[in-house]
């Protein structure tokens, strides 16, 4: 398939890259490589280009075919998008609306959105399906759940098919350890972990430790960045069949304390790793842990990293190195 990656020098979206090639799939990054980086992606076209320049996107996509658009282009640090709200709906819908406005130009049919669990809000249930109710309770939610409402209704109304994952912690690094998590500045539990500690800074923050879970810190469902690029492959498969609007939840159905995961790094490099607990952070939800019963049945995905160890490992490999 000749496949369109926005957003695919980033950390998600760089895996899918190599995921897709590596499946002999053609990949066209479109990136503005203001969070990406340009060393992530190998052997293909970068089209350098920010979604809010809608002149410049049409463009550069005129007239240009795609089997399916995957699309990771988006802002996506719950903290921030509390403080800067108007730069996450501008950036996440906005430039959303464009790519999908564009691919309705191009008549590209197939689109598959980068989402997250943070539309659900707190969960209602142990574990959370699609059709758990959805009340975010932080802006990236937000803006995420109101792209899947644009996809559905744009489904309906042309001849468009959109398949959205929600994506519960995106974890872990390509096995090769040639690429890996990289964000500046770094939000994310399982780099701030093992940056923490090869700085030698000591400085790693918990969030909390009085919420409502077995030692009082958040738990959450991470999933290999990999089985996540699986899964996108499998779902533009589908859309060549069953065509209109769908969506997935994507986790491995198993919960982790934020200390679960320090002692999983502290095994791991061997070393203890220091802490302070500071106050919670606004926007976290206590427990988010995915039912990924619909994508393994109606989709046959597979989870090959599932083993929290493999995950942590496959980070430590890249961190180590980077
Ligand atoms: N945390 C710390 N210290 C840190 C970093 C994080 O205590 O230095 C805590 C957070 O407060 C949270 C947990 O560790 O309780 C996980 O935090 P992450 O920032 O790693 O991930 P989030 O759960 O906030 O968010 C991730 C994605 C979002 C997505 C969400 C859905 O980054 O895009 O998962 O589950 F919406």
């Amino acid at each position: 398939m000749k496949l369109l990656i926005p957003g695919g020098a980033g950390y998600i979206g760089s895996h899918m890259v190599k995921y897709a090639q590596a499946g002999g799939h053609d990949v066209v990054v479109l990136d503005d490589l203001s969070t990406g980086h340009r060393s992530s992606i190998k052997d293909c076209e970068l089209i350098n280009v920010n979604l809010l320049d809608k002149e410049n996107l049409d463009k550069l996509l005129r007239g240009r075919k795609f089997d399916g658009i995957i699309h990771f282009a988006a802002k996506s640090i719950v903290g921030e998008s509390m403080q800067f709200p108007n730069v996450y709906y501008e950036n996440n819908v906005i430039g959303s609306i464009n790519l999908i406005n564009n691919m309705l130009q191009n008549d590209n049919e197939n689109i598959v959105f980068s989402s997250t669990a943070a539309i659900f809000g707190n969960p209602l249930t142990d574990k959370i399906s699609e059709d758990h109710p959805k009340n975010p309770i932080n802006t990236y939610g937000k803006t995420k759940l109101f792209v899947e409402e644009i996809l559905k209704d744009f489904c309906s109304s042309y001849d468009i098919n959109a398949t959205c994952f929600r994506y519960f912690n995106a974890a872990g690094a390509d096995i090769s350890g040639e690429i890996g998590e990289d964000h500046n500045p770094e939000t994310h539990l399982i780099p701030n972990i093992f940056n923490s500690f090869i700085n030698k800074k000591n400085d790693l923050k918990i969030f909390g430790n009085n919420y409502p879970t077995y030692d009082g810190t958040c738990i959450r469902d991470y999933i290999h960045v990999t089985d996540l690029a699986q899964a996108h492959l499998l779902g533009l498969e589908k859309m060549k069949t069953i065509k209109g609007f769908s969506a997935y939840n994507l986790g491995n159905g198993n919960g982790f304390s934020i200390l679960d995961i320090i002692n999983g790094c502290q095994k791991i490099i061997g070393e203890n790793i220091s802490y302070d607990v500071v106050s919670r952070r606004p926007g976290d939800p206590a427990i988010l842990i995915a039912d990924s019963t619909k994508a393994k049945n109606e989709l046959d995905w597979m989870p090959k990293f599932f083993d929290i160890d493999i995950i942590l490992k496959s980070a430590w490999n890249w961190h180590k190195k980077s």
